[in-house]
């Protein structure tokens, strides 16, 4: 049965519940991957939004995310392996492929030279870190999953901290990001090429604010329940 939205959920339950709910958050600047145990209500009226007007757009969205998926009947390991599959080869394969794009919009416009700074930071510690998870934090997670100790869980305390230290200035990034740019929206006749780059920067915002909810909201606090 689908749940009804109401203000006093967190932002982590929310977007859990109905993942594209996301998308609406992220368009009105509220952080629900780092802010997750806010309630929405408080969200809502720190950016001065009507609660009502978000709950009545939230309740009309269906509860599978952009794949159409149900992540929270998914066991830990799946989601895992999902994350590595759909976010991190994701990652590898666009952020290169991006750069010269965003390079060269940033050459031609002057006021873009902040966005272009940005996203060369982005890219080097979206990289960094996506590498360090599967190669060391996100092994850990899986032999802790299947044989949960006392030692395991102690080393991975520091490296599940780091990670979501990590994701708070990935999304900081992003959100400057979002207001150099104007919210991703092209001035008047902006040439192909810069609606090109800030349809992908939007898409990839969308893409790593999703991702960092399935690790932050999801899986890190199903292992503390484990313990
Ligand atoms: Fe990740
Ligand atoms: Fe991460």
């Amino acid at each position: 049965m689908v749940k009804t939205i109401t203000g006093s959920m967190t932002l982590a339950e929310v977007v859990t519940e109905v993942p594209k709910s996301g998308d609406i958050l992220r368009e009105l600047h509220i952080d629900f991957v780092n802010g997750g145990n806010r309630k929405l209500v408080d969200a809502a009226f720190e950016q001065g939004v009507p609660l009502e007007n978000i709950l009545y757009e939230i309740n009309e969205l269906d509860t599978e995310n952009t794949d159409g998926i149900d992540i929270k009947y998914m066991d830990e390991l799946s989601i895992i392996k999902y994350i590595q599959r759909r976010y991190h080869e994701d990652l590898r394969d666009e952020l290169p492929v991006l750069a010269p794009y965003v390079e060269k919009v940033a050459e031609m416009n002057p006021d873009l030279e902040e966005a272009g700074e940005i996203f060369r930071s982005l890219k080097k510690s979206m990289m960094d870190h996506s590498e360090e998870e599967d190669v060391n934090v996100f092994p850990l997670l899986e032999s802790y999953i299947e044989s949960p100790t006392e030692s395991k869980k102690e080393a991975l305390k520091p490296r599940v901290e780091k990670t979501r230290n990590e994701h708070k200035d990935v999304t900081d990034f992003f959100f400057r990001l979002r207001e150099v740019t104007n919210d991703f929206t092209p001035y008047e006749g902006a040439p192909g090429v810069l609606r090109l780059v800030y349809d992908r920067l939007e898409r990839l915002e969308r893409d790593t604010l999703d991702h960092i909810h399935l690790e932050n909201n999801i899986l890190f606090p199903r292992l503390k329940e484990k313990v």
